[in-house]
């Protein structure tokens, strides 16, 4: 997870790709899965859930803190909750990997608990800003200290919270649901606004679980002192991780690829009017519920596709897609302009930067500025990229290089097992050629 090992990839150009791919559980819902299931009272089900390291980081912190899981296959998790207030001090730092999402929604769980934790994580988390949710939990009595507004987290415990009514000054679900679970434990109701909406999971997953929750795109109030019931919960397919055989059946000449069974929450669909808005063919069939989020079988097939202006209000509903667009964008004919995208600076690397040295490495025509990217597609040459240890740029690059006139060498790629177990042989085994 630390990235000691440098695993190295190599991407050379392949046909056509063909068949079903079953890509795994959603990150996002499997974080939240194993924090709701711990703290709720009785044994809930989880199926579906991400065997990657950020999500099995997120359940060995709630080991940690007392909460019994068995694992009995890939994907089932069995929670034996503790209850609201039954999590127990860990003497040990708290672990949280590469995942920025586990600190953070962790932080806000463990600012109303009667006990202090440390929360650390690898070498990247421990570079991504944490005042977003710091700020606002000390505003609702929490004291979290920080070095510098950066990992480690020192939280303490046995604080009295009480609610807050926050406007969020970036949309981050991440921010938004630290602050709802810090709720869970306050005193009063905690209202959260956002500038844009953002994925609901927490607060969809709450109401399951049995806690009264108010919320609408954009805006989610729940109050303290109420009690989570154990729940069965089905974790779906990754649009996230879709997103990379979305873009590269697009752009290789004579694919077509069914991709079953996909979580499709509007708010995490933003690449797929993107694509469409550039010209990709991609349908949804077998479309219904589970767990109560959407869900369907995508089809994307082969088309050319052309450069757009990204409408900036789907940025936050594909903010982890930007790396695979940037590779759509390259390859598309025409010039691509990003805007309102600043967030990716801070995320696992700073995506607009390693993206744009990527391609650029490759001969594309790419201008990077402060909040985005302005990119002429064309041509991918070969060449040799760096990943920078961020699993969605070297996913990515992966799928450059099916279309590029010569291999792409890819570094520093380990840390795609944080979200997507088996990308590689998945990749292969629907016709990359990628070892
Ligand atoms: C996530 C929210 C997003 C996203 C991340 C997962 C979540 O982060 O990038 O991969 O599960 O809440 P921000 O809240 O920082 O935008």
């Amino acid at each position: 997870m630390s990235g000691a090992q440098r695993l190295n990839w190599v991407s050379r150009p392949a046909t056509a790709l063909r068949g079903d791919v079953v890509v795994p559980g959603d990150k996002s819902v499997s974080h939240r899965s194993m924090m709701l299931s711990g703290i709720a009272e009785g044994t809930s089900y989880i199926r579906g859930f991400l065997e990657g390291e950020d999500t099995r980081a997120t359940a060995a912190v709630l080991a940690q803190l007392g909460v019994a899981i068995e694992a009995p296959s890939a994907g089932e998790r069995i929670v034996h909750g503790v209850g609201l207030h039954g999590l127990r001090a860990s003497n040990q730092p708290l672990d949280c990997g590469n995942a920025g999402t586990g600190m953070r929604l962790l932080a806000g769980l463990l600012a109303g608990q009667a006990f202090d934790s440390t929360l650390i994580g690898d070498e990247s988390l421990s570079k991504r800003p944490m005042r977003r949710v710091t700020d606002p939990l000390a505003k609702m009595g929490a004291q979290i200290d920080t070095q510098d507004g950066l990992p480690p987290l020192q939280v303490r415990g046995g604080r009295k919270l009480h609610g807050i009514r926050y406007e969020l000054p970036v949309a981050s679900a991440q921010v938004k649901s630290a602050l709802l679970l810090a709720g869970l434990y306050a005193e009063s109701s905690t209202e959260v606004i956002e500038p844009h909406p953002t994925r609901d999971y927490t607060e969809r997953m709450l109401q399951a679980f049995g806690w009264p929750i108010e919320f609408s795109p954009g805006y989610a109030k729940l109050e303290g002192g109420h009690r989570l019931r154990a729940t069965d919960i089905v974790v779906p397919a990754d649009f996230s991780s879709s997103a990379f055989f979305l873009v590269a059946a697009s752009i290789l000449p004579g694919s077509t690829l069914r991709l079953p069974a996909v979580g499709l929450n509007p708010r995490r669909t933003g690449l797929l009017e993107a694509l469409r808005l550039m010209g990709a063919d991609i349908s949804i069939e077998n479309q219904s519920k589970s767990g109560g989020e959407a869900v369907g079988d995508l089809i994307v097939r082969h088309a050319p596709l052309h450069g757009i202006e990204l409408p900036e209000a789907l940025v936050p509903d594909m903010i982890d897609e930007f790396p695979a667009l940037f590779v759509a964008a390259a390859v598309a004919k025409g010039r691509t302009v990003i805007r309102g995208a600043a967030e990716l600076r801070v995320k696992e690397s700073d995506r607009i930067a390693t993206m744009a040295a990527g391609l650029r490495a490759l001969g594309v025509r790419i201008e990077e500025t402060p909040d985005g990217a302005i990119i002429d597609g064309g041509i991918i040459n070969g060449g040799t990229v760096d990943s920078h240890g961020d699993h969605r740029i070297a996913m990515s690059f992966a799928v450059a290089g099916l279309v590029a006139r010569d291999a792409i060498t890819i570094g520093d790629c380990a840390n795609v097992a944080t979200s997507f177990p088996g990308f590689l042989e998945l990749a292969n085994s629907c016709g990359f050629s990628l070892g």
